[in-house]
């Protein structure tokens, strides 16, 4: 569809498109996705939805996600089950994870993975022809489905070819800039369609956020710049609603380093899947390094212990000279590497590194927000209407994501919100007069963004909050550091009242909206993380170096009554029987069992 379909209205000055849409989805990747075919099968008629997009349609931030997705399927260890999915995952989150949500998702996933394989998904198979299952790191079994290594991209093909099925509308290229709800209840959107060059605004009665999360406003980051700038988040604060565990910051220990890839691929990831298919990790001297940092689990240990161990061996100088640790997968058959990593093996060889003769660069990287927006059972925020899953909630990954678990997070949560939705769907009948009067008023600040000519241009600025948030919030932290990350986080948003953006079309204006997203994500990450005066997953301070049992416990920020932002802790549920006494069993992998 498209968003000249609108009616064309003008407050305050600006003239705009209106939407009549009873649900808007924001964010055209996987959990948009799911979310919209479940409405439809739900019985809410395709027309009443609006899923949009930033980018080009079929060109979201899941096409990124390679290794795989985790459901207890049993493929090849009968004796796996979702309660010890679900306790893997407490586990490697530290027990700051919502239970309830975690249940939710991998009591969903066997489910969600057989109805993908019918909908067409072209899993790798076993010999028996079942979806086949790989290690990842920090899990007991082999759990994570997989195509090849590009999950995501056939995942997410495989949902689009099911919304267009359902005649699902979608429209791509459009960026929301404000939600706007009153009374604790959502009104709609405004936002600007890139294509178009206009201002719109989305008459809905439900918004439901699955726009990402917020891990490329770091230096190094394995997202593409103009994705996951925390727009999700942020909207969602900015309308009044509270974020969550906005420290806990995952940082992937293979993202790509080094001169010979060239700048536009640093950081990028290297899938988990080469340590799931055998990969070791070597510094710089030819050590085995992981036999120091977790001689048990080895390169299959979680996220945070592998990731903390690379930048140990780097910054101690047992790095490679352009800052990394090598990859190596070599030792495996050639046809191997090329059936179960076909896309890593292209990229590597189009950049003239054959992975079956040699070994490749990694450095850790910014790659997901456990953090985000606190929602309920059912994915809905504080401000009723307006929902939030995928990376963009909080509460499924505690404070260190088992890898596989964010494209899981997405179906699960993408079915479990549609029904919800569908089962609360309001008949509309809001004032309408008030989402113009807010919407118009939006626009004319917007307009004066726009058109401004001030001093600093916004995508250095972007850069400089990057820099600040690698330096003083990265995968080792500690209060001097991120109060001084704090300052440095003002003195950026002075600036950021002085810009210049050449025009509504200009990259300018989209990087000053990106700007004004990142500047609150970093300053929850940032008081987030002096808050929390322990260590714990993915949070490592130099100055509390321990877990703090009294610290079990969520931050979540909320915008205070003069518009600062306010901090509190929350209190964690507890697992359900089953869940728990799977915990009680203490399984866990053991990887020279592997070998
Ligand atoms: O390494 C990977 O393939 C990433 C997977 C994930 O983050 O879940």
């Amino acid at each position: 569809m498209s968003i000249d379909d609108g009616a064309t209205s003008q407050s305050h000055g600006s003239e705009y498109e209106t939407i009549d849409q009873r649900v808007l989805i924001v964010g055209a990747g996987a959990a948009g996705a799911r979310t919209a075919i479940e409405l439809v099968d739900q019985g809410v008629p395709a027309e009443d939805l609006l899923v949009i997009g930033k980018r080009g349609h079929g060109d979201a931030h899941t096409t990124w996600a390679r290794g795989g997705i985790n459901g207890a399927l049993g493929t090849h260890d009968p004796e796996d089950d979702w309660t010890i999915h679900a306790a893997d995952t407490l586990n490697e989150g530290h027990f700051v994870n919502d239970p309830e949500k975690v249940e939710t998702v991998t009591q969903r996933m066997p489910d969600q993975l057989r109805k993908l394989d019918e909908w067409g998904m072209p899993f790798s198979r076993a010999e028996d022809g079942e979806p086949d299952q790989r290690y990842f790191g920090g899990q007991s079994f082999r759990r994570t489905a997989f195509a090849g290594d590009h999950t995501g991209e056939s995942m997410l093909d495989t949902l689009i070819d099911q919304a267009q099925d359902r005649s699902i509308p979608y429209s791509e290229n459009v960026y929301i800039t404000r939600l706007i709800a009153e009374d604790d209840r959502i009104q709609g959107a405004a936002g600007y369609d890139m294509d178009a060059g206009e201002f719109v605004v989305f008459d809905t009665d439900v918004v439901l956020l699955a726009a990402g999360g917020y891990t490329s406003i770091f230096h190094r980051h394995s997202s593409r710049d103009d994705e996951n700038t925390g727009d999700g988040p942020a909207l969602a604060y900015q309308a009044g609603a509270r974020l969550m565990d906005m420290e806990f910051v995952q940082f992937h220990p293979t993202g790509m380093v080094g001169d010979r890839y060239g700048d536009e691929w640093d950081g990028r990831l290297v899938t988990e899947a080469v340590r799931g298919e055998g990969g070791h990790l070597y510094n710089a001297d030819g050590e085995r390094f992981m036999e120091r940092y977790s001689p048990d689990q080895m390169e299959l240990d979680a996220r945070d212990v592998v990731a903390r161990a690379n930048a140990q061996e780097i910054s101690e100088g047992r790095g490679t000279e352009s800052g990394g640790v090598y990859l190596d997968i070599s030792h495996r058959d050639a046809d191997f590497i090329k059936e179960r990593l076909p896309r890593m093996y292209q990229r590597f060889g189009d950049l003239g590194v054959d992975m079956a003769e040699e070994p490749v660069e990694v450095a850790p990287t910014a790659h997901y927000g456990m953090g985000g927006v606190m929602v309920d059972e059912n994915g809905q925020t504080d401000i009723e209407g307006l929902y939030a899953i995928g990376e963009t909630m909080a509460g499924v990954h505690g404070a260190n994501r088992l890898g596989g678990n964010s494209l899981a997070e997405t179906v699960a949560y993408g079915e479990a919100a549609g029904e919800a939705i569908a089962e609360h769907l309001p008949v509309g009948g809001e004032d309408d007069d008030l989402l113009h009067e807010r919407a118009g008023s939006h626009f004319a600040d917007l307009t004066k963004v726009v058109n401004s000519e001030g001093t600093h241009d916004p995508e250095a600025l972007l850069d400089e909050l990057r820099a600040t948030l690698w330096t003083h919030a990265g995968i080792l932290r500690n209060g001097e550091e991120m109060t001084e990350g704090l300052e440095e986080l003002a003195q950026i948003r002075h600036k950021a009242a002085d810009i210049d953006v050449g025009g509504p079309t200009s990259r300018s204006f989209e990087f000053a909206m990106n700007l004004g997203f990142a500047l609150d994500v970093a300053e929850s990450i940032l008081k987030g993380g002096q808050k929390r005066t322990e260590s714990r997953g993915s949070h490592a301070r130099t100055d509390y170096t321990e877990t703090d049992s009294d610290q079990r416990h969520n931050i979540v920020a909320q915008k205070d009554s003069v518009g600062g932002m306010g901090l509190s802790t929350r209190s964690v549920g507890e697992p359900s029987e089953s869940v728990q006494e799977a915990l009680d069993e203490g399984h866990e992998l053991d990887y020279h069992h592997l070998e």
